[in-house]
């Protein structure tokens, strides 16, 4: 009999479990509650993260984490999972300027042309800050781990996007942003000379890139075009790895939770998200949409509230105008909230797939910052009734 589709499903049964999303919707938080599950499931796991916020990490014990793989202790694991646990669980923070690094190492032919790249003052500031470049480390370091075959879970939390698609399109980016006919202009001087010259360039090239060196300063251009050149012969490297990368997702071992708000352009956004994987085939495991309003009980008459907050003792010495006035502000804030449970069903909606799980985590008055907090997560992930709906 076929396993039905859930998040526990998931981690028991891929080896690569992407979450993306875009900005501050709950990426990081996911990716460590389902690395949590994965060890619950008696996997050795790593969760593979760019940025953990400093209360999640401290959370899991582990303030200080780097780019080697740190192992939380046993007794954290139990405290959050509720008891004995079978499975490890690794956490490594993203050096985005070392894992680029580690690429240059890995396809430059010798030191004295790595030792020229690493100096070059275009490299530092394209390996740190080029659109795309942190995704490229991500995958990149995701694809390094996953061939060591040293773990039988691998999370990746991907870096904060301003839209879920930039992920996958960053591969291309970075290359295309390095191999680009306006580079190749920009470097055919330095290479007809062997240096950069003007005078290697037809008038209007010359007169553009004079008027560019005045700007920025001839050793500026000279760097920029001796880097490119460089690089130029390491590019096919970077063009390898990404499409490795790009197998390696598209591979069964591998699949993607999309995380999302409840809001409608987020809702937009995994939609896209998800009609893109499609395109790619790569396999889409799960939705989370992450701080869900949830629907208050039945509430209580105006009258009968006011007669409840007359019996408490913290509110004892209060004038009944002020017990009145403190009734109809959470009769207001309970009606507000209702209507924003309302919108949010109504979004999630929109994400109904029989063949996919989507799991709704509601918003909690705390922030994820503690072993209560995750464990509630973790639970609402792998199926607290409540929390999990398989529309149809
Ligand atoms: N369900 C929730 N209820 C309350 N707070 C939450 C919930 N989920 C996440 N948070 C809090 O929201 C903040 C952002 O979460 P998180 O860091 O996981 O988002 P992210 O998508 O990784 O962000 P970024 O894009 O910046 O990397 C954190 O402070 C986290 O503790
Ligand atoms: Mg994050």
């Amino acid at each position: 009999m076929l396993a039905q589709p859930s998040l526990e499903n998931l981690v028991r049964t891929r080896r690569i479990v992407v979450c993306v999303g875009s900005g501050g919707v709950g990426k990081t938080t996911t990716a460590a509650s389902l690395g949590l599950s994965g060890a619950r499931a008696g996997k050795k796991t790593l969760v593979l993260t760019i940025d953990p916020a400093k209360r999640l990490a401290q959370a899991l014990g582990m303030p200080h984490i780097g780019h080697a793989a740190e192992q939380v202790a046993a007794d954290k694991l139990a405290a959050v999972l509720g008891g004995e646990v079978k499975g490890t669980l690794d956490a490594l923070m993203l050096d985005q300027k070392r894992a680029f690094d580690e690429i240059v190492e890995r396809y430059t032919q010798d030191a004295a042309q790595r030792e020229r790249i690493f100096k070059n003052r275009i490299y530092q500031q394209i390996s740190s800050s080029l659109a795309g470049s942190h995704e490229y480390a991500a995958m990149s370091k995701l694809h390094e781990i996953a061939n060591q075959k040293q773990y039988d879970l691998i999370v990746l939390d991907t870096p904060p996007v301003q839209n879920a698609l930039d992920f996958l399109e960053a591969p291309e980016r970075v290359t295309a942003a390095i191999d680009s006919p306006a580079i190749e202009w920009l470097v055919r001087p330095y290479l007809a000379a062997g240096h950069f010259s003007l005078k290697a360039l037809g008038v209007g090239a010359s007169f553009v890139l004079g008027r560019l060196g005045r700007f920025v300063g001839s050793q500026f251009l000279e760097e920029m075009a001796q880097f490119f050149v460089e690089f130029n012969a390491i590019l096919g490297g970077f063009r390898e790895r990404a499409r490795e990368v790009f197998n390696l997702l598209r591979s069964n071992d591998a699949t993607f939770v999309l995380v999302s708000s409840a809001e409608a352009p987020a809702i937009d956004e995994v939609l896209a998200f998800s009609e893109r994987l499609r395109l790619t085939h790569m396999s889409l495991g799960g939705c989370v949409v992450n701080r869900v309003h949830e629907r208050l009980p039945p509430q209580l008459s105006r009258q009968e509230l006011i007669d409840e907050l007359s019996a408490r003792p913290e509110l004892r010495g209060f004038s009944l105008d002020d017990i009145v006035q403190v009734a109809a502000d959470l009769d207001r804030t309970a009606r507000e909230f209702s209507l924003l449970a309302e919108s949010d069903e109504k979004q999630i909606a929109r994400l109904v797939r029989g063949d996919v799980p989507l799991v709704r985590v509601p918003y909690l008055d705390t922030d994820i910052g503690d072993v209560a907090a995750l464990g509630t997560i973790v639970r609402c992930l792998m199926g607290d009734p409540k929390s999990v709906t398989r529309l149809e």
